[in-house]
């Protein structure tokens, strides 16, 4: 990676994985995750920005149990169980990823998840797709219309 090359120094001093100060990509591999195919390295960019910007609460495992979501109104569900309120979906079924889309533009104010009207397109869709890595279900189910 070219952003490290003035970092080969340093990190020869330093114990491994220091480099950067990032960990190793989390993916190496694509995965098909609601009928999409979705490439590691968009899960990469999904996995840095949800531990940036939604772990706090969402926890970085997905469960809902973040440092900052004991004080809200309403615990973030467990993305584990990609058990979903907010959906166009039939009962039972994944969101779409429009769903996803619109709480995370819109956030969900009055339980405590602010809007991330500001991100661009592609983060937000990397977000979402990461999003899925968190239960097996995406990987076996596709949303279905209601
Ligand atoms: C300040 C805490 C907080 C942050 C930061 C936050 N969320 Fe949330 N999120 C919540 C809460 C609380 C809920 C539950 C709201 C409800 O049930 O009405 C929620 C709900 C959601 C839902 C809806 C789940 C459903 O049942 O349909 C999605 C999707 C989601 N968050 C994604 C994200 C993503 C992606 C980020 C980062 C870009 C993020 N959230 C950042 C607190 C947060």
């Amino acid at each position: 990676m070219m952003r490290c090359a003035t970092l080969v120094l340093v990190s020869a001093l330093a114990p491994s994985g220091a480099a950067c100060g990032e960990d190793p990509p989390k993916f190496s591999e694509p995965m098909v995750l609601g009928g999409q195919d979705v490439s590691a390295e968009v899960l990469n960019a999904g996995h840095r920005s949800f531990e940036m910007r939604c772990a706090s609460c969402h926890g970085s495992d997905g469960s809902g149990q973040g440092p900052a979501s004991t004080g809200l109104a309403e615990r973030p569900r467990d993305f584990r169980q990609a058990d979903f309120k907010y959906k166009s979906t039939s009962d039972g079924s994944l969101p779409t990823d429009g769903d996803l889309d619109i709480t995370i533009r819109n956030g969900q104010l009055a339980n405590g998840m602010p809007a991330f009207s500001g991100l661009t397109d592609d983060d937000r869709h990397a977000i979402i797709q990461y999003l899925k890595t968190f239960s097996p279900r995406w990987a076996e189910a596709k949303p279905e219309a209601s």
